[in-house]
Protein backbone atom coordinates (compact mmCIF):
# COMPACT_ATOMS: atom_id res chain seq x y z
CA UNK A 1 0.00 0.00 0.00
CA UNK A 2 1.07 3.45 -0.86
CA UNK A 3 0.22 6.74 1.05
CA UNK A 4 0.43 9.58 0.12
CA UNK A 5 0.65 12.65 2.89
CA UNK A 6 -0.10 16.20 3.35
CA UNK A 7 1.15 18.43 6.42
CA UNK A 8 -0.17 21.43 6.60
CA UNK A 9 -0.52 22.32 10.49
CA UNK A 10 1.37 25.65 10.93
CA UNK A 11 3.75 27.71 8.78
CA UNK A 12 5.83 24.17 6.75
CA UNK A 13 4.07 22.89 3.77
CA UNK A 14 5.03 18.95 3.83
CA UNK A 15 4.27 16.07 1.10
CA UNK A 16 5.63 12.84 1.38
CA UNK A 17 4.56 9.17 -0.35
CA UNK A 18 5.16 5.97 2.12
CA UNK A 19 5.00 2.42 0.67
CA UNK A 20 4.50 -0.35 2.86
CA UNK A 21 7.23 -2.44 1.33
CA UNK A 22 9.74 0.32 0.05
CA UNK A 23 9.38 3.06 2.53
CA UNK A 24 9.77 6.36 1.70
CA UNK A 25 10.06 6.90 -1.95
CA UNK A 26 9.46 10.93 -1.83
CA UNK A 27 9.10 13.80 0.10
CA UNK A 28 9.08 17.49 0.21
CA UNK A 29 8.95 20.50 2.63
CA UNK A 30 7.99 23.82 1.70
CA UNK A 31 8.60 26.51 4.56
CA UNK A 32 6.99 29.75 5.12
CA UNK A 33 9.94 31.28 7.45
CA UNK A 34 10.38 34.46 5.04
CA UNK A 35 6.46 35.11 5.00
CA UNK A 36 6.21 35.31 9.21
CA UNK A 37 9.50 36.57 9.67
CA UNK A 38 9.18 40.38 9.22
CA UNK A 39 6.06 39.54 12.36
CA UNK A 40 8.27 37.64 14.59
CA UNK A 41 5.98 34.76 14.97
CA UNK A 42 3.38 32.63 12.77
CA UNK A 43 0.40 35.05 11.45
CA UNK A 44 -2.07 31.88 11.00
CA UNK A 45 -3.87 33.74 8.25
CA UNK A 46 -1.09 34.19 5.99
CA UNK A 47 0.02 30.36 6.85
CA UNK A 48 -3.34 29.23 5.99
CA UNK A 49 -3.39 30.96 2.16
CA UNK A 50 0.46 30.26 1.53
CA UNK A 51 -0.87 26.58 2.33
CA UNK A 52 -3.43 27.17 -0.58
CA UNK A 53 -1.04 28.03 -2.47
CA UNK A 54 1.81 25.32 -2.09
CA UNK A 55 -0.14 22.37 -1.42
CA UNK A 56 -1.15 21.13 -4.70
CA UNK A 57 2.39 22.18 -6.86
CA UNK A 58 4.00 19.93 -3.62
CA UNK A 59 1.80 17.03 -4.78
CA UNK A 60 2.67 16.92 -8.19
CA UNK A 61 6.64 17.75 -7.34
CA UNK A 62 6.50 14.60 -5.12
CA UNK A 63 4.48 12.22 -7.08
CA UNK A 64 7.14 13.67 -9.98
CA UNK A 65 10.26 12.91 -7.63
CA UNK A 66 9.02 9.19 -6.93
CA UNK A 67 8.08 8.94 -10.79
CA UNK A 68 4.27 7.84 -9.93
CA UNK A 69 1.18 8.93 -10.80
CA UNK A 70 -1.89 9.66 -9.06
CA UNK A 71 -3.65 6.08 -10.00
CA UNK A 72 -0.14 4.67 -8.14
CA UNK A 73 -1.33 6.39 -4.57
CA UNK A 74 -3.81 3.83 -2.49
CA UNK A 75 -4.76 5.85 0.32
CA UNK A 76 -4.50 9.58 1.38
CA UNK A 77 -3.58 10.91 4.86
CA UNK A 78 -3.53 14.33 6.02
CA UNK A 79 -3.10 16.50 9.59
CA UNK A 80 -6.15 16.21 11.15
CA UNK A 81 -4.93 18.10 14.44
CA UNK A 82 -3.92 19.71 16.88
CA UNK A 83 -3.01 23.06 15.29
CA UNK A 84 -4.14 26.20 13.55
CA UNK A 85 -7.89 25.55 12.51
CA UNK A 86 -7.64 27.44 9.17
CA UNK A 87 -3.93 25.75 8.32
CA UNK A 88 -5.27 22.78 9.33
CA UNK A 89 -8.23 22.86 7.18
CA UNK A 90 -6.47 23.68 4.38
CA UNK A 91 -4.40 20.30 4.14
CA UNK A 92 -7.52 18.18 4.90
CA UNK A 93 -9.89 20.14 2.76
CA UNK A 94 -7.42 19.13 -0.48
CA UNK A 95 -6.56 15.76 1.21
CA UNK A 96 -10.09 14.64 1.43
CA UNK A 97 -10.61 15.79 -1.59
CA UNK A 98 -8.28 14.27 -3.01
CA UNK A 99 -8.81 10.76 -2.38
CA UNK A 100 -12.48 11.59 -3.26
CA UNK A 101 -11.40 11.80 -6.59
CA UNK A 102 -9.21 9.15 -6.82
CA UNK A 103 -11.64 6.88 -5.24
CA UNK A 104 -9.27 5.86 -2.50
CA UNK A 105 -9.45 5.87 1.64
CA UNK A 106 -8.15 8.93 3.21
CA UNK A 107 -7.37 9.53 6.96
CA UNK A 108 -6.96 12.35 8.92
CA UNK A 109 -3.51 11.80 11.14
CA UNK A 110 -2.66 13.29 14.72
CA UNK A 111 0.46 15.56 14.19
CA UNK A 112 1.83 14.31 17.52
CA UNK A 113 1.45 10.66 16.31
CA UNK A 114 3.17 11.97 13.23
CA UNK A 115 6.15 12.94 15.08
CA UNK A 116 6.05 10.14 17.29
CA UNK A 117 5.71 7.58 14.52
CA UNK A 118 8.80 9.72 12.68
CA UNK A 119 11.46 7.38 14.20
CA UNK A 120 10.60 4.90 12.22
CA UNK A 121 11.46 6.34 8.98
CA UNK A 122 15.22 5.67 10.40
CA UNK A 123 17.22 2.30 10.56
CA UNK A 124 17.40 1.06 12.89
CA UNK A 125 13.32 1.89 14.04
CA UNK A 126 12.57 1.70 17.45
CA UNK A 127 10.55 -1.31 18.45
CA UNK A 128 7.26 -1.21 21.27
CA UNK A 129 7.11 -0.56 23.87
CA UNK A 130 9.10 2.84 24.40
CA UNK A 131 8.86 6.33 25.94
CA UNK A 132 8.53 8.89 23.57
CA UNK A 133 9.96 12.76 24.90
CA UNK A 134 7.86 14.99 22.35
CA UNK A 135 9.47 18.38 22.21
CA UNK A 136 7.77 20.88 19.42
CA UNK A 137 6.38 24.39 19.44
CA UNK A 138 3.17 23.31 20.31
CA UNK A 139 3.80 20.41 22.93
CA UNK A 140 6.52 19.09 25.44
CA UNK A 141 5.15 15.50 26.46
CA UNK A 142 6.37 12.05 27.96
CA UNK A 143 4.48 9.24 26.09
CA UNK A 144 4.04 5.83 27.19
CA UNK A 145 3.74 3.91 24.05
CA UNK A 146 2.81 0.83 23.44
CA UNK A 147 1.94 0.32 20.29
CA UNK A 148 0.30 2.63 17.48
CA UNK A 149 -2.58 4.02 18.37
CA UNK A 150 -1.66 2.95 22.62
CA UNK A 151 -0.39 5.75 23.95
CA UNK A 152 -0.11 6.88 28.08
CA UNK A 153 0.26 10.28 28.48
CA UNK A 154 3.14 10.13 31.02
CA UNK A 155 3.90 14.41 31.82
CA UNK A 156 3.46 17.50 30.17
CA UNK A 157 4.40 20.90 30.02
CA UNK A 158 1.74 22.67 32.58
CA UNK A 159 2.51 26.35 30.60
CA UNK A 160 4.90 26.66 27.43
CA UNK A 161 6.27 24.77 25.30
CA UNK A 162 9.73 23.73 25.02
CA UNK A 163 9.54 24.84 21.74
CA UNK A 164 7.71 27.85 21.81
CA UNK A 165 10.00 28.72 25.42
CA UNK A 166 13.39 28.92 23.06
CA UNK A 167 11.33 30.79 20.30
CA UNK A 168 10.14 33.14 23.16
CA UNK A 169 13.57 33.28 25.12
CA UNK A 170 15.15 34.23 21.10
CA UNK A 171 12.98 37.03 20.91
CA UNK A 172 14.22 38.75 24.42
CA UNK A 173 17.41 38.16 22.78
CA UNK A 174 16.41 39.54 19.60
CA UNK A 175 17.42 36.45 17.48
CA UNK A 176 15.26 36.52 13.90
CA UNK A 177 12.51 33.78 13.88
CA UNK A 178 12.35 30.93 14.13
CA UNK A 179 14.23 31.51 17.32
CA UNK A 180 15.00 28.09 18.48
CA UNK A 181 17.48 26.97 16.03
CA UNK A 182 19.00 30.89 16.06
CA UNK A 183 19.52 30.78 19.95
CA UNK A 184 20.81 27.15 19.52
CA UNK A 185 23.56 28.58 17.47
CA UNK A 186 24.04 31.42 19.41
CA UNK A 187 24.34 29.44 22.67
CA UNK A 188 27.78 27.45 20.67
CA UNK A 189 29.21 30.93 21.19
CA UNK A 190 28.26 31.05 25.00
CA UNK A 191 30.22 30.22 27.93
CA UNK A 192 28.22 27.66 29.99
CA UNK A 193 30.45 29.25 33.35
CA UNK A 194 28.61 32.33 33.46
CA UNK A 195 25.26 31.79 34.32
CA UNK A 196 23.17 29.24 35.58
CA UNK A 197 19.57 28.90 35.21
CA UNK A 198 16.43 27.13 37.53
CA UNK A 199 15.81 23.19 36.18
CA UNK A 200 12.42 23.84 36.87
CA UNK A 201 10.09 21.30 37.93
CA UNK A 202 13.10 18.48 38.77
CA UNK A 203 13.48 18.54 42.26
CA UNK A 204 9.70 16.61 42.44
CA UNK A 205 8.92 13.42 41.48
CA UNK A 206 6.22 13.58 38.90
CA UNK A 207 6.87 14.18 35.40
CA UNK A 208 5.37 17.08 34.25
CA UNK A 209 7.42 20.49 32.90
CA UNK A 210 7.47 24.24 33.11
CA UNK A 211 9.30 25.96 31.31
CA UNK A 212 7.61 30.06 30.78
CA UNK A 213 9.72 30.75 34.17
CA UNK A 214 12.98 30.31 32.23
CA UNK A 215 12.14 32.91 29.99
CA UNK A 216 11.44 35.74 32.97
CA UNK A 217 14.76 34.29 34.04
CA UNK A 218 16.33 35.46 30.27
CA UNK A 219 14.49 38.76 30.65
CA UNK A 220 15.81 39.47 34.15
CA UNK A 221 19.00 38.03 33.01
CA UNK A 222 19.81 40.24 30.21
CA UNK A 223 18.13 43.29 31.39
CA UNK A 224 20.49 43.32 34.88
CA UNK A 225 23.66 42.42 32.60
CA UNK A 226 22.88 44.82 29.69
CA UNK A 227 23.24 47.74 32.19
CA UNK A 228 26.89 46.90 33.31
CA UNK A 229 28.45 44.58 30.95
CA UNK A 230 31.40 46.55 27.91
CA UNK A 231 30.46 42.96 26.17
CA UNK A 232 26.83 43.22 25.40
CA UNK A 233 27.57 40.62 22.17
CA UNK A 234 29.58 38.00 24.79
CA UNK A 235 26.58 38.54 27.22
CA UNK A 236 24.31 37.48 24.81
CA UNK A 237 25.98 34.64 24.17
CA UNK A 238 26.30 33.49 27.65
CA UNK A 239 22.70 33.94 28.39
CA UNK A 240 21.63 32.01 25.43
CA UNK A 241 24.00 29.03 26.43
CA UNK A 242 22.64 29.23 30.13
CA UNK A 243 18.86 29.08 28.72
CA UNK A 244 19.91 25.93 26.35
CA UNK A 245 21.51 23.75 28.94
CA UNK A 246 18.52 24.81 31.50
CA UNK A 247 15.96 23.45 29.20
CA UNK A 248 18.16 20.27 28.02
CA UNK A 249 19.24 19.53 31.19
CA UNK A 250 15.69 19.44 32.14
CA UNK A 251 14.43 17.44 29.64
CA UNK A 252 17.31 14.61 30.52
CA UNK A 253 16.54 14.67 33.94
CA UNK A 254 13.16 14.14 33.45
CA UNK A 255 13.75 11.34 30.86
CA UNK A 256 16.01 9.65 33.20
CA UNK A 257 13.16 9.46 35.72
CA UNK A 258 10.70 7.91 33.18
CA UNK A 259 13.18 5.06 31.86
CA UNK A 260 13.65 4.15 35.78
CA UNK A 261 9.87 3.32 36.10
CA UNK A 262 9.87 0.01 34.93
CA UNK A 263 8.69 0.70 30.87
CA UNK A 264 11.52 -0.05 29.40
CA UNK A 265 15.12 1.25 28.32
CA UNK A 266 13.72 2.61 24.71
CA UNK A 267 13.87 6.34 24.19
CA UNK A 268 12.49 7.75 21.52
CA UNK A 269 13.06 11.76 20.89
CA UNK A 270 10.59 13.33 18.48
CA UNK A 271 9.51 16.91 17.41
CA UNK A 272 11.18 20.56 16.16
CA UNK A 273 13.62 20.38 19.65
CA UNK A 274 14.48 17.25 19.33
CA UNK A 275 16.52 18.51 16.50
CA UNK A 276 19.17 20.30 18.54
CA UNK A 277 22.44 18.81 19.18
CA UNK A 278 23.46 19.88 22.30
CA UNK A 279 20.14 17.99 24.06
CA UNK A 280 20.91 15.07 21.17
CA UNK A 281 24.55 15.07 23.20
CA UNK A 282 23.49 15.27 26.23
CA UNK A 283 20.30 12.34 26.05
CA UNK A 284 23.26 10.10 24.25
CA UNK A 285 24.98 10.33 27.59
CA UNK A 286 22.16 9.33 29.75
CA UNK A 287 20.84 6.24 27.87
CA UNK A 288 24.37 5.05 27.82
CA UNK A 289 24.20 5.30 31.90
CA UNK A 290 20.52 4.31 32.03
CA UNK A 291 22.31 1.11 29.71
CA UNK A 292 18.80 2.19 27.12
CA UNK A 293 18.47 2.86 23.65
CA UNK A 294 17.64 6.12 22.37
CA UNK A 295 16.34 6.71 18.84
CA UNK A 296 15.96 9.89 16.85
CA UNK A 297 14.69 10.86 13.67
CA UNK A 298 17.25 12.78 11.18
CA UNK A 299 17.09 16.78 11.60
CA UNK A 300 14.64 16.83 8.41
CA UNK A 301 12.30 14.62 10.04
CA UNK A 302 12.30 16.44 13.50
CA UNK A 303 10.57 19.09 12.76
CA UNK A 304 7.32 19.67 10.55
CA UNK A 305 7.38 17.21 7.24
CA UNK A 306 4.86 15.03 5.16
CA UNK A 307 6.77 12.04 5.04
CA UNK A 308 5.95 11.47 9.17
CA UNK A 309 2.01 11.64 8.14
CA UNK A 310 2.73 9.72 5.22
CA UNK A 311 4.13 6.99 7.59
CA UNK A 312 1.65 7.25 10.67
CA UNK A 313 -1.60 7.29 7.65
CA UNK A 314 -0.06 4.16 6.13
CA UNK A 315 -0.46 2.10 9.63
CA UNK A 316 -4.03 3.40 10.16
CA UNK A 317 -5.21 2.59 6.57
CA UNK A 318 -3.57 -0.36 6.22
CA UNK A 319 -5.65 -1.06 9.79
CA UNK A 320 -8.77 -0.20 7.33
CA UNK A 321 -9.15 3.03 9.82
CA UNK A 322 -10.62 5.51 7.67
CA UNK A 323 -11.91 9.22 7.32
CA UNK A 324 -15.34 9.96 6.06
CA UNK A 325 -16.28 12.44 3.80
CA UNK A 326 -17.41 14.53 6.28
CA UNK A 327 -14.11 15.14 7.89
CA UNK A 328 -13.56 17.32 10.99
CA UNK A 329 -9.81 19.57 11.92
CA UNK A 330 -9.20 19.69 15.29
CA UNK A 331 -7.04 22.41 17.06
CA UNK A 332 -6.77 20.34 20.37
CA UNK A 333 -6.82 16.85 20.36
CA UNK A 334 -5.21 14.32 22.88
CA UNK A 335 -2.42 11.28 21.69
CA UNK A 336 -5.14 9.38 24.47
CA UNK A 337 -8.05 9.10 22.00
CA UNK A 338 -6.58 7.85 19.34
CA UNK A 339 -7.76 4.33 18.56
CA UNK A 340 -5.45 1.66 18.47
CA UNK A 341 -3.80 -0.55 15.39
CA UNK A 342 -3.23 -4.17 16.96
CA UNK A 343 -2.58 -6.06 13.57
CA UNK A 344 0.62 -7.67 14.19
CA UNK A 345 3.76 -6.53 13.06
CA UNK A 346 2.46 -3.27 11.50
CA UNK A 347 5.43 -1.50 12.70
CA UNK A 348 8.90 -1.51 11.85
CA UNK A 349 10.83 -3.17 8.76
CA UNK A 350 8.52 -2.03 6.20
CA UNK A 351 8.98 2.28 7.70
CA UNK A 352 12.82 1.75 7.04
CA UNK A 353 13.38 0.13 4.32
CA UNK A 354 14.39 2.15 1.48
CA UNK A 355 13.97 4.99 2.96
CA UNK A 356 17.19 6.55 2.97
CA UNK A 357 18.39 6.07 -0.32
CA UNK A 358 14.92 7.64 -1.58
CA UNK A 359 14.96 10.58 0.41
CA UNK A 360 18.65 11.24 -0.21
CA UNK A 361 17.81 11.62 -3.79
CA UNK A 362 14.58 13.60 -3.11
CA UNK A 363 15.57 15.96 -0.69
CA UNK A 364 13.63 18.86 0.53
CA UNK A 365 12.79 22.22 -1.07
CA UNK A 366 12.97 25.85 0.85
CA UNK A 367 16.70 24.33 2.65
CA UNK A 368 17.38 27.38 4.18
CA UNK A 369 14.00 27.38 6.11
CA UNK A 370 13.99 24.12 7.02
CA UNK A 371 17.28 23.76 8.12
CA UNK A 372 17.46 23.21 12.37
CA UNK A 373 20.17 23.80 13.40
O1 LIG B 1 7.73 20.09 15.45
P1 LIG B 1 7.89 21.47 14.95
O2 LIG B 1 8.53 21.67 13.61
O3 LIG B 1 6.52 22.20 14.88
C1 LIG B 1 5.51 22.02 15.81
O4 LIG B 1 4.79 21.00 15.71
O5 LIG B 1 5.44 22.88 16.70
O6 LIG B 1 8.70 22.26 16.07
C2 LIG B 1 9.06 23.59 15.91
C3 LIG B 1 9.77 24.04 17.16
C4 LIG B 1 10.01 25.55 17.17
O7 LIG B 1 9.66 26.04 18.45
C5 LIG B 1 11.51 25.65 16.92
O8 LIG B 1 12.08 26.81 17.48
C6 LIG B 1 12.02 24.40 17.59
O9 LIG B 1 11.06 23.42 17.25
N1 LIG B 1 13.36 24.00 17.09
C7 LIG B 1 14.47 24.00 17.84
C8 LIG B 1 15.54 23.59 16.99
N2 LIG B 1 15.02 23.35 15.75
C9 LIG B 1 13.68 23.61 15.83
N3 LIG B 1 14.67 24.31 19.14
C10 LIG B 1 15.92 24.20 19.60
N4 LIG B 1 16.99 23.84 18.86
C11 LIG B 1 16.85 23.52 17.56
N5 LIG B 1 17.90 23.14 16.84
ZN1 LIG C 1 5.19 19.55 14.67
Amino acid sequence: MRVLGIETSCDETGVGVFDGEQGLLAHAVYSQVEIHAKYGGVVPELASRDHVRKTLPLVRQVLDEAGLTKDAIDGVAFTAGPGLVGALLVGAAFGRSLAWAWGVPAIGVHHMEGHLLAPMLEEPAPAFPFIALLVSGGHTQLVAAEAIGRYRLLGESLDDAAGEAFDKTAKILALPYPGGPALARLAEQGDPRRYRFPRPMTGRPGLDFSFSGLKTFALNTLQREMARTDDPARTRADIARAFEDAVVDTLVIKCRQALRRGLGKRLVLAGGVSANRRLRARMDEMVAQEQGEVFYPRPAFCTDNGAMIACAGWHRLRADQTEPLAFKPRARWSLEELPPVDAAGAVGAAGAAGAAGAVGAVGAVGAAGTETE
